[in-house]
């Protein structure tokens, strides 16, 4: 369950928020501490302006009549690598158009499918909003095919792809070398 949060998204002229920097996540922690004090498991923050920015720290997409759509990075969000992933998966991938645009509170609540992004949270799917149901509340089929495709991209298992990923090794043993 998320809601929206009483804390506003740090403004470009206060703390820049497209960067990750270390200060501004006092903001994150306040607007996460908020949504689970009040039994949620994360916030969306909105901008200053009252525009859809972001959750605590990972980026936001709607679905509404099967397109895509994101705040802008002048909304005050953070220029996340996993929304842009997520962008060319939509449109290259999935053949979904992505918009990238303001979003208004009440939009999130018509919306037919919302999820959030990052190298954190990877891909979830946001299926109640203040109680509210997104769609039909549960994850939607645009999300679950993105996920099912990221999934098996970062796991190195989509060829097409595999130059993404770097691959990591255990470090052979000293005795092993023996
Ligand atoms: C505030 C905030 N927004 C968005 C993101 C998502 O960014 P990325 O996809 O680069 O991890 C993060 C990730 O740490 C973040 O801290």
């Amino acid at each position: 369950m998320r809601s929206f949060s009483s804390w506003r998204r740090v403004d470009d002229n206060a703390i820049p928020a497209r960067g990750k920097i270390s200060g501004s996540y006092v903001n994150s922690a306040l607007a996460k501490s908020e949504a689970v004090l009040n039994g949620f498991d994360e916030a969306l923050v909105l901008n200053a302006n009252g525009h859809l920015a972001e959750g605590s720290a990972e980026n936001v997409f709607i679905v509404r009549d099967g397109v895509g759509i994101t705040p802008p990075i002048t909304d005050n969000i953070l220029e996340g690598i996993t929304r842009n992933t997520v962008m060319h998966l939509l449109r290259s991938e999935l053949r979904v158009e992505v918009v990238e645009r303001p979003i208004d509170r009440t939009e999130v609540y018509l919306a037919d499918e919302a999820f959030f992004c990052g190298t954190g949270v990877q891909i979830v799917a946001i299926a109640r909003v203040d109680h509210r149901p997104i769609g039909n509340g549960s994850m939607g089929p645009i999300t679950a095919r993105l996920r099912d495709l990221y999934f098996g991209i970062v796991r190195g298992r989509n060829e097409a792809y595999r130059h993404w990923c770097t691959p990591v090794y255990a470090e052979r043993t000293i005795s092993s070398l023996a």
